[in-house]
């Protein structure tokens, strides 16, 4: 079975948990993508009253296109929901996001999010995290922040497009991919690189999520 069928088969349970009036803020990729097309038929079916905050432009457009009202994080002051995909879930259910470049706009989400609803296939899932941390950083602080995380035992990588040209994201920063290999202690890992000048955000979220769907490849799923 697909990565969207898996998807798609979780992302219909998941609309139980919206209701009517509710702010929802909508996650960044493909498990984000699915959810909002699921949700699109859910409000145009019972006629609710819903309105969308995007994580990024690349979930803005696809919200457009399936006819969900829009506004921005700053026009709002708080999010029912939050529907989101992730890049890594460990056993103590931190994720790891960042692999689209949306981590910065995603994390202000999940902090004003009453309730976090995150959706990925089993492939992610790990007792501890294994990949690439992504970080958000200011262009100028590049050196910097490299060398301190190289301090913190990673090794940082630049971002790049097919090309070779850097990955810039919506917010005018950079990205350095950063492997510390076996990461066993999330949360102190992410407060030392929050810590550093130039940060703008890091992919290892403190706030965890409420519910936790796992696809299958049978296309059955589980709730953690
Ligand atoms: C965007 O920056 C990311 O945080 C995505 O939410 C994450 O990469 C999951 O994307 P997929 O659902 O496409 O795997």
């Amino acid at each position: 079975m697909s990565y969207d069928s898996a998807i798609k088969a979780l992302s219909n349970d998941a609309l139980k948990f919206v209701k009517d009036n509710y702010v929802i803020g909508l996650g960044s990729g493909r498990a984000a993508t699915t959810l909002v097309k699921s949700l699109s038929l859910l409000i145009k079916e019972k006629k609710y009253n819903i309105i969308g905050v995007p994580t990024s432009l690349q979930i803005k457009l696809i919200a457009q296109e399936n006819n969900i009202p829009i506004v921005e994080s700053d026009q709002i002051s708080h999010i029912d929901l939050v529907f989101d995909g992730a890049d890594q879930i460990d056993s103590q259910n931190f994720v790891i996001k960042g692999g689209g470049g949306a981590l910065l706009r995603e994390n202000i989400l999940f902090s004003l999010a009453k309730k976090i609803i995150v959706m990925a296939d089993k492939t992610k899932f790990v007792k501890n995290f294994t990949r690439t941390v992504p970080v958000e950083v200011h262009p100028l602080a590049r050196n910097s922040v490299t060398n301190t995380i190289q301090k913190f035992g990673g090794k940082s990588t630049l971002r790049s497009l097919d090309r070779g040209y850097p990955f810039f994201t919506e917010n005018g920063n950079i990205i350095l991919d950063c492997d510390f290999g076996t990461i066993k202690n999330p949360k102190t890992l992410t407060q030392k690189i929050n810590q550093i000048p130039g940060v703008m955000e890091s992919g290892i979220f403190l706030r965890k999520p409420d519910v936790i769907y796992k696809a299958k490849t049978d296309g059955e799923f589980e709730i953690i």
